[in-house]
């Protein structure tokens, strides 16, 4: 597939086929998040792979089952979430939180080595492992959206780090940006409008 087509066939999937995904397109995509840019030139991500049901519901017990609609609104109201495409967004995607994981034909965890602590960055540069595993990210989800498989990358909350670390038995140089979610979409799975942006829009030419 055309890079472009996969790029712009991706999209965020939280409603999944109950169906696998066959392990040698696993690896397929997998490879193609090795092969992102890096900042040191050694992909040091390493990926845990939880599709055991036991082991998976053991993984996400820290993972919120469940919001009512008054909860939910506000909590969007907290947030200041007012765009409609972007409330649109959010008042389908929070409650499948669980779900999503718990669904998703495969549960991939990433992890990134990270000597110094990542939440006590001294400068830019010293969140390149972070930034370069989110490369790797991305080519995972376009390769995955060439193979008709789609997902989402869920953050973990603070209090779901030191629990997911412990179960996946995560070496402690290592940090965990995500839970991705990949499966087959649902037939019924919406396709969240995107926020329209006219690309000139965006473009500045030799300063802002
Ligand atoms: C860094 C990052 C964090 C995200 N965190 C979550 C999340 O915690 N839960 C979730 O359901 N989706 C999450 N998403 C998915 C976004 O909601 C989604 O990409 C966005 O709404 C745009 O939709 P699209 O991917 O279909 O274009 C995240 C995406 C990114 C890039």
């Amino acid at each position: 597939m055309d890079v472009y087509e996969a790029i712009f066939l991706r999209r965020t999937v939280r409603d999944f086929q109950d169906r696998e995904i066959d392990l040698e397109i696993i690896e397929r995509i997998l490879d193609a998040g090795l092969h992102a840019p890096t900042n040191n030139h050694l992909r040091e991500w390493e990926f845990v792979i939880v599709n055991d049901r036991a082991a998976r519901v053991n993984l996400i017990d820290r993972v919120r089952k469940g919001i009512t609609e008054e909860e939910l609104v506000t909590l969007l109201d907290d947030w200041e979430c007012f765009d409609p495409v972007q409330r649109e967004m959010y008042m389908d995607g929070v409650p499948k939180q669980y779900k999503m994981l718990l669904t998703a034909g495969c549960l991939i965890v990433p992890c990134f080595r990270q000597k110094r602590p990542l939440l006590r960055p001294s400068n830019l540069s010293a969140l390149n492992g972070f930034a370069s595993m989110w490369c790797c990210i991305e080519n995972i989800l376009l390769a995955a959206a060439a193979e008709g498989i789609h997902g989402v990358t869920r953050i973990p909350f603070d209090e779901e780090i030191g629990y997911l670390k412990e179960c996946l038995q995560c070496p402690a140089d290592h940090e965990i940006p995500c839970y991705l979610a990949l499966g087959y979409p649902a037939e019924n799975a919406p396709r969240i409008k995107q926020l329209p942006i006219e690309v000139k829009d965006r473009m500045h030419f030799n300063a802002w």
